[in-house]
């Protein structure tokens, strides 16, 4: 962290945490914020579901919900950025304090509950930024709380931003939309895939032009549902997997006031649990699936520990808020320096490096 963003984060702490992101956000708009430098490191470039991106780091989704700033995210030197997860009516959320901050464990517990703008804010604001973008910019899509048909829901996302989105993620893995993680076991997620698939078929067709569709899972799942998981993304056209959403667990965390607040855990903590549901994953889909790896990144180390394991792409969220805008240029440089240190010609061969040790450990109760 540097000297400036560790007085400007003094200051953010200060605020609410919500209070906080949203200064962040407004002082990504206002473009106060640095750029990363113009030498990208060729060697970290990956190409996966047909897509390019400059290098594998792209910010999670909640981050900007709202589509405000996915320029300015990819401008600060991330690969991709995802915006949302964002439902077809404007949701407020549930009451405020819904984010907690735990220090000493680096994470944070959110409980949200899909607050947004809904789609039709959204995709004026993606309209406006137009085909012309410094990396892919992915949209998450979710369902409101009191949708007739949640999987209705789903499948107008696609509809509805397939000509602004370069990827989709349907994010079923949301621990604050009550019943919402349903949706991940085998029955439902069949009738889901089948209906956003469907609805991707008929825009691509429309369009000419395919995009890929990508499902977020939760890192809670036992391992029948994990079985489930990937045997039904095998069977069907789905292009990847984004691993994972936060955590229910609290196993293992320092105390702190907040430690058991509702919600969804983020950040360290969660780290070694969605590493390793990415390797048993990624055991079980094979190697030509996409896995967007997502938990506890805040370091080149733990970067390039998500892509040993299995992950062709890497975004984080929680690393952003205790580590600043800058930790993305100490990603870079650590990566490239792996790759030199590995005289690997591409960052993408040192996937599945640790694969096997990573799918042989057990998930944390
Ligand atoms: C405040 C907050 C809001 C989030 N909102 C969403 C969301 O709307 N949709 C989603 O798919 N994931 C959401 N997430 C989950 C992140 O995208 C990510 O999967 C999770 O935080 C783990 O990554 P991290 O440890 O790097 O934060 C949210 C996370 C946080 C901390």
């Amino acid at each position: 962290m540097g000297p400036l963003y560790s007085l400007a984060r003094q200051a953010l702490f200060a605020l609410e945490p919500e209070a906080a992101h949203r200064l962040s956000v407004v002082a990504l708009k206002s473009g106060v914020l640095p750029r990363c430098p113009a030498d990208l490191d060729s060697r970290l470039a990956v190409t996966v579901a047909g897509l390019s991106f400059a290098n594998p780091i792209g910010i999670a989704a909640g981050f900007d919900k709202n589509a405000e700033v996915p320029t300015e995210i990819l401008r600060l030197g991330y690969g991709f950025a995802e915006i949302g997860s964002v439902t077809p009516q404007p949701q407020t959320g549930n009451p405020k304090q819904r984010i907690f901050r735990l220090p000493a464990d680096q994470a944070v517990i959110n409980r949200l509950g899909f607050n947004n703008e809904g789609h039709a804010r959204v995709l004026g604001r993606l309209q406006a930024i137009g085909g012309n973008r410094p990396g892919p910019i992915g949209v998450n899509v979710g369902a409101n709380k009191d949708a007739e048909s949640r999987i209705a829901d789903y499948a107008v996302g696609i509809e509805t931003f397939y000509p602004v989105a370069d990827y989709f993620t349907v994010n079923i893995s949301s621990p604050n939309t009550p019943g919402l993680r349903d949706l991940q076991a085998k029955g439902n997620l069949q009738a889901l895939l089948e209906a956003v698939l469907n609805a991707r078929q008929m825009a691509g067709e429309k369009s000419g032009v395919q995009k890929p569709v990508f499902l977020k899972v939760a890192p809670d799942l036992a391992p029948q549902d994990l079985a489930d998981i990937a045997d039904l993304a095998n069977r069907h056209p789905l292009d990847g997997l984004v691993v994972s959403n936060t955590t229910l667990s609290r196993s293992g965390l320092r105390p702190d006031p907040h430690a058991d607040e509702a919600g969804g855990l983020s950040g360290r903590p969660l780290f070694k649990r969605s590493t390793i549901m990415l390797a048993k994953l990624r055991q079980m889909v094979g190697p030509d699936m996409t896995i967007i790896g997502v938990g506890g990144v805040d370091s080149a180390e733990t970067a390039l520990e998500k892509i040993c394991a299995g992950a062709d792409l890497v975004q984080l969220y929680t690393g952003f808020v205790y580590r600043g805008p800058g930790l993305i240029r100490t990603i870079l440089t650590g990566l490239s320096a792996a790759v030199e240190e590995e005289g690997v010609a591409s960052i993408a061969a040192l996937r599945d490096r640790r694969l096997q040790a990573w799918a042989d450990r057990d998930l944390p109760l």
